[in-house]
C-alpha cells in the first residue's frame, strides 16, 4: 500500500546555461506540466527498492549499480540516515512525465519528488533549500559537476535568478506576462557529456570562454530586469543574443538550430537551445496565447517530438 506521494515539476532555463557553472547568473522557471512522482511504500525488510516500470528498472541495496536509477536508491538511503530510519524497509516507485536527457531537469524532479515522498513519508519536514542541497547528491552522479540551478528551481518550485553557492533570489515579474513554447528536438543529449566537452574547450582556449560566460551571465542580468519592467520583444533580443552565445560556445546542434529558426520564421519574439544543449528542447517566445497554439503547431510540423508551454507572469 502507497503510504506517501512526492511530486516536482520540469524546468527550463531561460537565460544563463554554462556560464552557470562558472559562477556567472542565470534564470530558470519551474514548468508545471511535466511532472515526477514518487509513490513511497513500507515494506518488511529493511533496506532501499526503487522502482521506475516506465524505464523497466529496479534497483535494491548491493545492487544498485544501474546507471539511471541507482543514484536514487543511494538519495533514498541517505535520507533515510538523515531521518535515523535505517531499519526502515522501503520501496520507492517512481514515474515520471519529464523527457530524460532534455533539460528539462528530468534527474532534479525525481530527486526532489523522492525526497518529497520520503519527508511525507515520514512526517518530516524539510525546507526547499534542504531539499534542493540534498538532492545535489544524485545530480553529482548524473552530473558531475552541476551548479544546482536545476534543484534550486525544482524545489522552490517557482522562477529564480541562481549564481552557484548562493541563496536562490525569486523573480520578480511586472506587468507583462512572458509565453513560452518548449519543443524537443527528440535527440537525448547528457548534460554531463556536454559539459565536460566545454569545460575542455575552455581549457584550450579560456580567454575566449570566460567572455563567452561573462556575456551569457550579463544576459541574465538583463532578462531579470525585463521581467521586472519591461516586454516580451525585449526580453526576445536577450534570448536570441544569448543563443547566438550558445552557439559560439558549440552548444547548439543542427536540430536545435531547425527548431530556433522556424520559431523566428513564424513569428516567435526570441528563440534560443535550453539546458545543456547539443540535442533537448528549445524555447520560443511569443506575444499573445493565441500565437502560443499557433507557434507549438508549426514546431510539431517542423519536427518537434513533443511540445508544451509556460508562462512567467505576475499572477
Ligand atoms: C543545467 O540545466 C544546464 C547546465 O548549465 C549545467 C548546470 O548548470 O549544471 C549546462
Amino acid at each position: 500500500m502507497v503510504s506517501a506521494v512526492g511530486e516536482a515539476s520540469g524546468k527550463i532555463l531561460l537565460i544563463g546555461e554554462h556560464a552557470v557553472v562558472y559562477g556567472h547568473p542565470a534564470i530558470a522557471m519551474p514548468v508545471r506540466g511535466v511532472t515526477a512522482r514518487a509513490e513511497v511504500e513500507f515494506t518488511r525488510e529493511a533496506g532501499v527498492v526503487v522502482e521506475a516500470p516506465d524505464l523497466g528498472e529496479r534497483a535494491g541495496r548491493g545492487d544498485g549499480s544501474s546507471v539511471r536509477i541507482g543514484p536514487f536508491v543511494r538519495l533514498a538511503e541517505s535520507a533515510l540516515a538523515l531521518f535515523g530510519e535505517q531499519a526502515q524497509g522501503v520501496r520507492i516507485r517512481l514515474h515520471s512525465t519529464i523527457p530524460i536527457g532534455c533539460g528539462m531537469g528530468s534527474g532534479a524532479a525525481v530527486a526532489v519528488a523522492l525526497l518529497r515522498g520520503i519527508c511525507s513519508a515520514f512526517n518530516r519536514r524539510l525546507s526547499a533549500d534542504q531539499i534542493a542541497e540534498l538532492s545535489m547528491e544524485s545530480e553529482r552522479e548524473f552530473h558531475g559537476t552541476p551548479s544546482g540551478v536545476d534543484s534550486a528551481v525544482i524545489a522552490r518550485d517557482e522562477p529564480v535568478y541562481f549564481v552557484k553557492g548562493k541563496a536562490p533570489q525569486p523573480i520578480t515579474v511586472g506587468p507583462c506576462a512572458f509565453r513560452f513554447v518548449i519543443a524537443d528536438t527528440g535527440v537525448e543529449s547528457p548534460t554531463i557529456r556536454v559539459v565536460q566537452e566545454v569545460s575542455a574547450a575552455r581549457e584550450r582556449n579560456r580567454a575566449k570562454y570566460d567572455a563567452i560566460f561573462w556575456e551569457v551571465g550579463s544576459m541574465a542580468s538583463v532578462a531579470r530586469e525585463i521581467i521586472r519592467g519591461g516586454g516580451p520583444p525585449e526580453l526576445g533580443v536577450c534570448m536570441n543574443h544569448s543563443h547566438a552565445l550558445l552557439r559560439q560556445l558549440g552548444v547548439s546542434s543542427p536540430e536545435l538550430d531547425r527548431l530556433i529558426v522556424a520559431a523566428l520564421e513564424k513569428g516567435a519574439l526570441g528563440a534560443k537551445l535550453s539546458g545543456a544543449g547539443r540535442g533537448g528542447v528549445m524555447i520560443a517566445l511569443v506575444g499573445d496565447d493565441a500565437d502560443e497554439e499557433r507557434l507549438a503547431q508549426e514546431l510539431r510540423n517542423a519536427g518537434a517530438r513533443s511540445v508544451f508551454t509556460t508562462v512567467l507572469s505576475g499572477n
